[in-house]
């Protein structure tokens, strides 16, 4: 395969950055008036304006040509068909064939799937069911109230999101609760106001070896046996989504307390499976049925669609831009729906858990900058925030920014002046305020000649920083499914370009391997030696007050 800096299209892009960095978007717009319906897409409810960035019609058929010669499109094609993509793991990557209910069989690794898939949704959405209509009872014959999902990173954050994206749609006399954190304050909060008799834990790790998890779950369990004295009990309030069904059943669930999911379901890829299950008890299965469906229809569109009108394409072909030709190091996400607010968190591990990485798939050092550093929160309230530095600070930082048309509860006078701000932002973004129009204004409001001179600097803004601006006419679940999609594809494409494996995940390894280490140090109580005099330093001086902090 040819080294990706070697590729005509990428050396053809670094000359033509050279010629148009200094281009202004004030001047492409200027020049021309069609850069709206040129630079924007659609896809059902979804628009998806990327005209607010500095690319002309060059750069976008430069970057086309970097997507056709790195073989964007075969990589994809092996990816549906079931062929073994992450390599260093040995497993397909098939989080598609989950949302996939055509009658068409679906192959991993040339196993078949779709059967196993219906059958296992089949068994999450009649579980969900029975817990939603109150036919699941507890130990003590009470309807479940209250339902607590202990995971971590995929096996958390997709669930959170999504239940926290899709309130209005969630059954009201149900609380759903996230427990992720090995800090006991996380468990310690949630189960405060909780009662044994009708809460249920659903463990939910794909490998079921997770510490933070089966720590937390140890804890859920003893919480559980003050009350229900009998462990025969226990299935009633305990259930369990994994891979590692031997685990789970070790740990004490039932095996038909158990939700598969599969080796070939990414962690951050699997809110689609199983893992799930919280989703679709806060939803019902009509709802997350939708969810599938809109993120079916992105892959459809991502499978089929040519590379100039495919959107997770030009997302990613964008983010390349600016990453590897203008250098920026980060990119922001915006939702300016407040349901979103875990969208940011959800997207931080999908982007950098699957493309933060610096070896290639043939094994080699990269010498290319490769996934970003992902931030973000609600954009009404990072506008009291940070935006200060995206307007003016020394960085570029690409921002997408998402909004609803209409909302499930809409005030107009709400949602009127929350759109106002979105389409404020993005344009004060690209356009700035120049000298001139600085002293202009504040002429007018008669201000003197000294005065105006000393604040003009600090009142000018650069402008030209780009924003992705996805616009959609209501945040249901058909919606959510297929943004989330299109930003699954996104890595997608940004990690086929820069050749790397986005399916693995070994650089969360080595943490892991040294925490368990340390934490046998620390049971022994015994000063340490043999790490860095750092680490040592920290360490012993821990020890040296744990006693006081805990009695145990
Ligand atoms: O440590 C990272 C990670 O492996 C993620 O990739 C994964 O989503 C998370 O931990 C949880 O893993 P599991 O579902 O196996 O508990």
């Amino acid at each position: 395969m040819t080294k990706l800096t070697n590729l005509p299209a990428w050396q053809q892009l670094q000359q033509h950055y050279e010629d148009t960095k200094d281009i202004h978007m004030r001047e492409m717009f200027a020049q021309d008036s069609q850069r709206f319906e040129k630079f924007s897409l659609k896809l059902n409810d979804i628009l998806f304006d990327y005209s607010k960035n500095r690319v002309t019609q060059e750069t976008m058929d430069l970057l086309l040509q970097l997507a056709e010669q790195s073989d964007v499109a075969g990589l994809r094609e092996r990816m549906f068909s079931g062929e073994t993509i992450n390599h260093t793991e040995h497993r397909a990557v098939m989080h598609a064939a989950l949302r996939n209910k055509s009658e068409e069989p679906a192959y991993a690794n040339g196993v078949r799937i779709d059967e196993e898939i219906k059958t296992e949704l089949d068994r999450v959405k009649f579980l969900a069911e029975k817990i939603r209509s109150r036919h699941w009872l507890g130990h003590s014959n009470q309807p479940i109230t209250d339902v607590v999902n202990i995971g971590i990173g995929g096996s958390n954050l997709g669930p959170l999101m999504v239940t926290e994206a899709l309130h209005p749609y969630s059954i009201h006399d149900l609380e759903i609760h996230y427990v992720s954190n090995l800090d006991e304050n996380h468990i310690n909060n949630t189960l405060e106001s909780l009662n044994p008799d009708t809460t249920l834990f659903i463990i939910a790790s794909k490998s079921f070896t997770t510490q933070d998890t089966l720590v937390n779950a140890v804890t859920a369990k003893e919480w559980l046996m003050q009350k229900l004295h009998s462990e025969s009990d226990l299935h009633k309030h305990l259930v369990a989504v994994t891979s590692n069904v031997k685990m789970a059943v070790e740990f004490g669930v039932k095996e038909e307390n158990i939700f598969k999911m599969w080796d070939w379901v990414g962690g951050r890829y699997s809110l689609w499976s199983a893992i799930g299950l919280s989703i679709v008890i806060a939803i019902g299965a009509e709802n997350f049925d939708a969810l599938l469906e809109g993120a079916h229809e992105v892959d459809d569109h991502f499978r089929t669609a040519p590379l100039e009108q495919n959107i997770p394409v030009i997302m990613a072909l964008i983010g390349i831009w600016y990453n590897n030709f203008y250098n920026a190091e980060s990119i922001a996400v915006l939702p300016y729906d407040q349901n979103m607010h875990r969208f940011p968190a959800y997207l931080q591990q999908a982007d950098m858990e699957s493309n933060g990485k610096g070896c290639d798939r043939e094994g080699a050092s990269v010498d290319y900058s490769t996934g970003p550093i992902l931030f973000g929160e609600i954009g009404i309230a990072s506008q009291h925030a940070f935006y200060q530095l995206l307007h003016q600070g020394t960085k570029l930082v690409p921002a997408d920014m998402l909004a609803p048309i209409s909302n499930y509860h809409c005030i107009a006078t709400h949602h009127r002046a929350l759109m106002s701000n979105i389409f404020a932002q993005t344009e004060a973004l690209m356009m700035g305020k120049t000298e001139d129009e600085v002293r202009a204004e504040l002429t007018q409001q008669g201000m003197p000649e000294k005065e105006l001179e000393d604040l003009l600097p600090y009142k000018i803004f650069p402008g030209n920083r780009p924003t992705n601006t996805f616009l959609f006419y209501t945040l249901d679940p058909k919606t959510l499914g297929s943004l989330i999609a299109m930003y699954e594809h996104k890595i997608f494409v940004q990690g086929a370009v820069w050749n790397l494996n986005s399916f693995d995940q070994w650089g969360v390894e080595l943490g892991k391997v040294l925490a368990r280490n340390i934490l046998d140090e620390i049971n022994t109580a015994t000063p340490v030696t043999n790490h860095d005099c750092s680490t040592n330093g920290l360490i012993n001086y821990y020890l040296s007050l744990k006693p006081i902090k805990d009695p145990n």
